[in-house]
């Protein structure tokens, strides 16, 4: 395994964050939308899930990630993340950017996400199914009520769904049993708008939909990030002007890479050959 934190190539590249394979749901998306752009992807493999770890563990993984994407050359880096951009981006953006790369921007799912569920939403009635570190956070509902005040939000946390995407069992009946009773309480709520906020659940898109009733309109982070994300970019010109255009896109993972081309090819879409890395502590360094 090598150690990965002190080559600079100098390309200028969008960086995705995620805990392993999920956020390749989210790259998908990016792609789609922006295929010239230069990618470096770095799944956390090794230490994932991250859906119960706490506050300070997904800051410290985080500043981590940051570290290891800039010395790849990431000039914009996006936590792909639902549970890292609800518990560490702030932090990130607040405390350790302004001291430690004042230039950097890094960005996350869940502003693009509330935004898109929001403009999608006709009643104001937004349920979110997440991780449960991301529910207990309250990220979603309190960006939601800071764009709108009247907004009603009613979250669930669904834990079970990404070990079972995970194993490729999105397809068997115990997995839509299980999405069908997380779905019970939610659907009791009438919600218009239901917001999959984590990287796993577009997987399960449409057994969602089947599930909480083909009226509510789904709205995936993977897909509002995207599309806001294309809008960013055609707002923010000094940033755009910094991005390579190679159509490539690199991936690293913290664990064996074989697992994350058999399930990171599922995610994607498309056969990756990741390199392997290992996080580690720049501070001080
Ligand atoms: N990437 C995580 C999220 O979007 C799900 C997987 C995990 O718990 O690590 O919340």
């Amino acid at each position: 395994m090598q150690i990965v934190h002190s080559s600079h190539n100098f390309l200028l590249m969008i960086g995705l964050f995620d805990s392993g394979f999920g956020g390749l749901t989210v790259l998908r998306e990016i792609r789609e939308r922006l295929p010239d752009y230069t990618y470096a992807y770095l799944g956390d493999s090794a230490r994932m899930p991250y859906g119960n770890k706490t506050q300070e563990t997904l800051y410290r993984y985080a500043r981590q990630a940051v570290d290891f994407l800039v010395r790849q050359g990431a000039t914009l880096i996006i936590f792909a993340c639902n549970t890292v951009s609800s518990e560490a981006l702030r932090r990130i953006q607040q405390e350790y950017l302004p001291e430690k790369y004042p230039a950097l921007k890094v960005l996350g799912v869940i502003r693009p996400t509330v935004e898109k569920a929001l403009e999608t939403s006709k009643t104001n009635i937004i349920g979110v199914a997440a991780t449960r570190s991301t529910v207990l956070s309250g990220a979603y509902e309190r960006e939601l009520k800071k764009l709108d005040t009247t907004v009603q939000v009613y979250q669930q946390a669904c834990p079970l769904l990404v070990p079972l995407i995970e194993e490729g069992w999105e397809k068997k009946p115990e997995t839509r049993m299980i999405l069908k009773k997380y779905l019970l309480r939610l659907k009791s709520c009438h919600i218009d708008t239901l917001v999959l906020g984590c990287t796993h659940y577009p997987i399960l898109e449409s057994e969602f939909h089947r599930k909480i009733g083909q009226r509510v309109r789904i709205v995936s982070s993977a897909t509002a990030t995207a599309e806001k994300l294309v809008d960013y970019l055609s707002r923010h010109p000094e940033v755009e002007k910094n991005l390579e255009r190679k159509a490539q896109s690199k991936f690293f993972t913290s664990d064996d890479p074989a697992r994350f081309t058999a399930l990171g090819s599922r995610f994607l879409g498309e056969q990756i050959a990741p390199r392997q890395v290992e996080l580690v502590n720049l501070e001080g360094v």
